[in-house]
C-alpha cells in the first residue's frame, strides 16, 4: 500500500533548438530569452538527469514535478521536456508553473496541458482541468494549477474560485474516503514565504479551503529554496505540513537555494521524507531526514 515517489521542481529545462526567430518578434520574449540564457548559466539539466538516476536507482513508483518545467512555454521546450520525461523509465506527474504559461497564447492554446497531458492523467471534476487526482492505493496526488501569464517582472499566481470550489469538493470526498490526499501546488501557499511579486494571489482562499477540508501534505516550488511550514486543517491538533522544495537543476552553492529533490513514502497513515541536496558533485541524503 502507499506510494514511493521523488518530488522535485523547477527544473527550468532550456532548448531553444529548432526555435525560429520569428518567435522573438514578440518583444516579451527577446527579454524572456535574454533572461533564459542567463538563468542557463544557473541551472544544468545534467543535475536533472543525474536526479533521474537517483529515482531509478532507488525503485521509486513515480517522480512528480511541481511545475516551472520550461523557461518561455514554447513548443520546442515542450518537446524536449516530454522526449526527457518519456526517458525516465519511471513515471511521472507533472503540474504547471508560471514560466509553464510564460505568455498568453501559450494558456490560450492550452499548451502545456496539450503536449504533457500523458502526465497528467486522472479524475477531473466538471468544469476543468485541474485539480486532477491520480490514486495510488491509499494514497491520492490532487494536482492544482497556479499557472497564469504575468507582466514581465512578476511570477504571480491564482488558483481562482472555480477551481477553489472544485478543490474543496475532491478534498471533502478523498477525505471521507481516508485516502491520504497529497496537494501539488505550484506556488508557496504559507503566507509571507514568497518574495513581492511572486506571490500566490488567492493565497488566503486556499488557506480557507485547506482549514475546512484538510490534506495530509502539499507540496509546492517556485521560490527556488528549500522551505517547511504547516498550514492550519480542520483538526487544530494536526496542523498540514507544507514542504517547498529548492530547484532541481540549480548549480547555486548557497545554503537553502542548492538543488535537491525529496523520496516520500506515503500511506494513509504516515509520511516519510528523505531530502537529497546537491553538493557540487551528486546529490547526498541528508542526516537526521526522516519523518514529515
Ligand atoms: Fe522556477
Ligand atoms: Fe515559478
Amino acid at each position: 500500500m502507499g506510494l514511493r515517489f521523488l518530488h522535485c521542481s523547477d527544473i527550468h529545462l532550456l532548448s531553444l533548438r529548432g526555435v525560429g526567430p520569428h518567435r522573438f518578434l514578440n518583444k516579451r520574449l527577446t527579454g524572456g530569452v535574454n533572461l533564459m540564457l542567463k538563468r542557463g548559466k544557473h541551472h544544468d539539466e545534467a543535475l536533472f538527469d543525474r536526479m533521474c538516476e537517483h529515482a531509478r536507482d532507488r525503485a521509486v513508483d513515480r517522480v512528480v514535478i511541481t511545475g516551472d518545467l520550461s523557461n518561455l512555454a514554447l513548443e520546442q521546450e515542450f518537446e524536449h521536456i516530454r522526449t526527457k520525461l518519456r526517458a525516465i523509465g519511471v513515471p511521472v506527474t507533472v503540474i504547471p508553473g508560471n514560466h509553464d504559461a510564460y505568455t498568453r497564447g501559450s494558456v490560450r492554446n492550452r499548451r502545456f496541458e496539450q503536449m504533457l497531458d500523458e502526465f497528467m492523467a486522472g479524475e477531473r471534476s466538471e468544469g476543468g482541468d485541474y485539480p486532477f487526482v491520480q490514486r495510488y492505493g491509499d494514497v491520492a496526488l490532487v494536482g492544482v494549477s497556479t499557472a497564469q501569464a504575468s507582466l514581465p517582472m512578476y511570477a504571480v499566481g491564482t488558483v481562482g474560485p472555480e477551481q477553489l470550489e472544485r478543490l474543496d469538493g475532491v478534498l471533502e470526498r478523498l477525505g471521507a474516503e481516508g485516502l491520504g490526499r497529497i496537494v501539488l501546488i505550484h506556488h508557496p501557499v504559507v503566507p509571507g514565504v514568497s518574495k513581492k511579486r511572486h506571490d500566490l494571489l488567492d493565497i488566503d482562499a486556499f488557506g480557507e479551503v485547506i482549514a475546512r477540508r484538510g490534506a495530509e501534505l502539499i507540496l509546492h516550488g517556485h521560490e527556488h529554496t528549500l522551505l517547511e511550514g504547516t498550514l492550519a486543517g480542520p483538526d487544530s491538533e494536526r496542523p498540514v505540513p507544507v514542504h517547498g522544495i529548492s530547484s532541481g537543476t540549480n548549480i547555486s552553492q548557497h545554503e537553502g537555494r542548492r538543488a535537491a529533490f525529496a523520496i516520500y513514502q506515503v500511506s494513509a497513515a504516515s509520511i516519510e521524507r528523505e531530502l537529497h541536496v546537491w553538493d557540487g558533485e551528486d546529490f547526498r541524503p541528508q542526516p537526521g531526514e526522516a519523518a514529515a
